[in-house]
């Protein structure tokens, strides 16, 4: 009887703390690999009750992977990523990573705040791109799951100094990545600064949602709900203007694939070498999440809509992948993957037009963006 007993115990403890294949959202902690410097990264596994995977690192708060299900239930990793920690540590494509301070351009890497004139880390041609030489992509965050009404999430948060990059003040940004059972990819963030300053954070994955990073992202079929870009001169910093997107082949109002005209000679596709602009997506209101695009890749079924508070999207076409960047999918060969990076509007410190970035002590910087996967 007691044996009985004892083993009941045992099978009963094993269900509640063993995460079970089809995800209990309890998040399980490895070690990944050391910095340099001997500071352990740990991977955290995040498995919803569907059964989709996530696997983030506590290295630039990295996305290493996301498997997702096609149509047929066939579950796939959808992101781009490198097989160690080392290719991270080298890397220079932003995989999967929380890039900042600032996501995107910034002119000169030069701007002013309260009359001060501040000069950021130039790593971009004359220009300033995703926080510098060392952007948030290349610091080690401390993590935290915390408990939701979604399951458990994981939260990651990265103290920046005073100066870091050539930024003024001290950044704490948090990050929290809830995996949750509608196979949603939520992404919430908060920041706070002891001096005015500037934050643009976004999430810098590279999607391919067939299944295979051997095919290029030319067959999705996008939709983005924006009637204009800003508009970008040849080093891809905006020139304040909003371009109309009618009748141009940067008009994704209604689903076409992405292939469709990416080469035509349009001023705006060649100075981005494909797409690389940032799309002003309708209704901004702060803090206000709507619809921003729709990704569909037909052969899989896989769909990945993006919902956001952020006043523009970065759709970026992978132009840059050119088989250097080596990974998990063997080498990532030319616009294999595609980013959907929101954000506000590149180079806006300088741009008095466009929606803050100026964060100010006692303030709060707040964004939430969704990645949610379905097929049809
Ligand atoms: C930018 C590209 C850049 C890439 C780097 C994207 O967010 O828009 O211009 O080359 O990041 O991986």
């Amino acid at each position: 009887m007691r044996q009985i007993l004892f083993c009941i115990v045992l099978i009963c403890s094993c269900i509640q703390f063993t995460p079970s294949k089809k995800g209990n959202n309890v998040i399980e902690k490895t070690l990944y690999g050391k910095l340099p410097d001997g500071r352990a990264v740990y991977q955290y596994t995040l498995m919803n009750k569907s059964g989709t995977t996530m696997k983030v690192i506590n290295f630039g708060a990295i996305v290493t992977s996301l498997a997702v299900p096609d149509r047929n239930g066939k579950y796939d990793d959808v992101v781009t990523g490198y097989d160690s920690l080392q290719g991270y540590m080298d890397g220079s494509s932003y995989f999967g990573a929380i890039v900042g301070r600032y996501g995107n351009r910034i002119g000169k890497g030069q701007f002013a705040l309260e009359g001060k004139k501040y000069q950021v880390t130039v790593n971009d041609g004359e220009n300033h791109l995703h926080g510098g030489k060392i952007g948030f992509n290349k610091e080690l965050w401390t993590a935290n799951t915390v408990q939701g009404s979604a399951g458990q999430s994981l939260q990651l948060t990265y103290i920046s100094k005073d100066g870091e990059e050539g930024y003024p003040g001290k950044v704490t940004l948090s990050v929290t990545y809830t995996l949750t059972d509608k196979n949603e990819l939520r992404i919430v963030y908060k920041g706070t600064t002891d001096k005015t300053t500037i934050l643009n954070p976004t999430h810098h994955s590279y999607f391919n949602l067939s299944g295979s990073f051997n095919n290029t992202i030319l067959d999705h079929l996008l939709t983005i709900e924006a009637d204009s870009i800003t508009q970008v001169d040849k080093g891809l910093i905006t020139t304040g203007k909003y371009l109309d997107v009618t009748n141009t082949p940067m008009d994704f109002r209604t689903q076409i694939a992405i292939g469709a005209r990416i080469n035509d000679k349009f001023e705006q596709l060649i100075f981005g070498k494909g797409y690389d602009h940032n799309w002003a997506i309708r209704n901004y209101l702060k803090g206000k999440v709507r619809k921003a695009a729709e990704l569909y890749e037909p052969k899989s079924g896989r769909v990945m809509t993006v919902y956001t508070d952020q006043p523009g999207l970065q759709f970026y076409s992978g132009n840059f992948l050119d088989g250097t960047a080596k990974g998990k999918g063997g080498s990532y060969q030319h616009r294999t993957g595609l980013c959907l990076e929101a954000q506000c509007f590149p180079d806006s410190p300088n741009k008095p037009e466009f929606p803050t970035v100026t964060l100010k002590p006692g303030e709060t910087y707040e964004q939430t963006t969704i990645y949610q996967f379905s097929t049809k």
